[in-house]
């Protein structure tokens, strides 16, 4: 019988762990974050892919698709334990659905949006975050003009409202739109509620117990570093 090297050992019995459910995530410990941040955009890409009815690809095509390197992404994937084989490329459907659970996709979060204005209408308008298994379950302001206004069927609701909604549905995520002055006073009240995270697009930093994580989300930086892409190429254009 042909012999195992200790990696291989140790992906399958990882393998094994992750199908009876027990301990997940074992190989990802230790991964870097540049990594991290590059999983979902494989994710997606290998959705477009299964969309297509892709069975499979090579890292040479993924890379051609994405745009980076094969090796990068051979690197990438290996921190995870691989999930490709040599001669066959990678099995699209397995790959996504182990991105999915490191990304912790393979359940629902349940989410709400506090600041039903502009920005708050346009997210919860937005039917696609359902895919990846984060569901609307409410949405909350303080202007009581709102009251009762459904989006996608989902009701607004006044603040008073909100630290029970959250601690009686579960609810995993809040997302902040409102003006950043507020921000402060809703984090006090997110910090009494069981909430476990904030997608924070308020453009201020929350004091926050350490038990709730926020990502900070600013679409003018990403803005900005097309302003400097443009800037930059017109430089190099005219060097031509
Ligand atoms: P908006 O004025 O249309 O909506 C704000 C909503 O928040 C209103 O419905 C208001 O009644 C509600 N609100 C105010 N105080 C509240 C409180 N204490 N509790 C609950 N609801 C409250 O504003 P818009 O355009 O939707 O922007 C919302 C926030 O998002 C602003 O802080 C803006 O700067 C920020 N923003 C951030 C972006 C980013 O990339 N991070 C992009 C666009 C906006």
């Amino acid at each position: 019988m042909k012999k195992l090297t200790l990696y291989q050992v140790f992906y399958i019995i990882n393998n094994k762990l992750h199908i009876k459910g027990k301990v997940k995530k074992v190989v990802e410990k230790g991964i870097s974050q540049a990594v991290i941040q590059r999983l979902p955009r494989y994710y997606r890409y290998l959705g477009e892919l299964l969309e297509n009815n892709v069975e499979r690809i090579s890292s040479s095509d993924l890379s051609k698709k994405m745009n980076v390197t094969a090796s990068q992404i051979r690197q990438d994937l290996n921190n995870f334990g691989g999930f490709g084989q040599q001669g066959y490329g990678y099995n699209v459907k397995y790959l996504r659905t182990e991105i999915g659970k490191i990304l912790g996709l393979d359940g629902q979060h349940g989410f709400v949006i506090i600041g039903a204005g502009n920005l708050g209408q346009a997210l919860a308008n937005y039917a696609s975050f359902e895919k990846s298994g984060f569901v609307l379950k409410g949405i909350f302001d303080i202007n009581p003009k709102l009251k009762g206004k459904k989006i996608r069927g989902v009701e607004i609701r006044m603040m008073e409202e909100l630290k029970d909604f959250i601690n009686d549905n579960f609810i995993e995520i809040a997302v902040l739109t409102i003006p950043k002055n507020n921000a402060s006073d809703i984090a006090d009240i997110l910090a009494e509620t069981t909430i476990k995270g904030i997608w924070n697009f308020a453009h201020t930093d929350l004091k926050l117990p350490k038990r709730i994580l926020v990502e900070n989300v600013h679409l003018s930086e990403s803005l900005m570093r097309l302003s400097y892409k443009i800037g930059h190429s017109e430089k190099e254009l005219s060097k031509e």
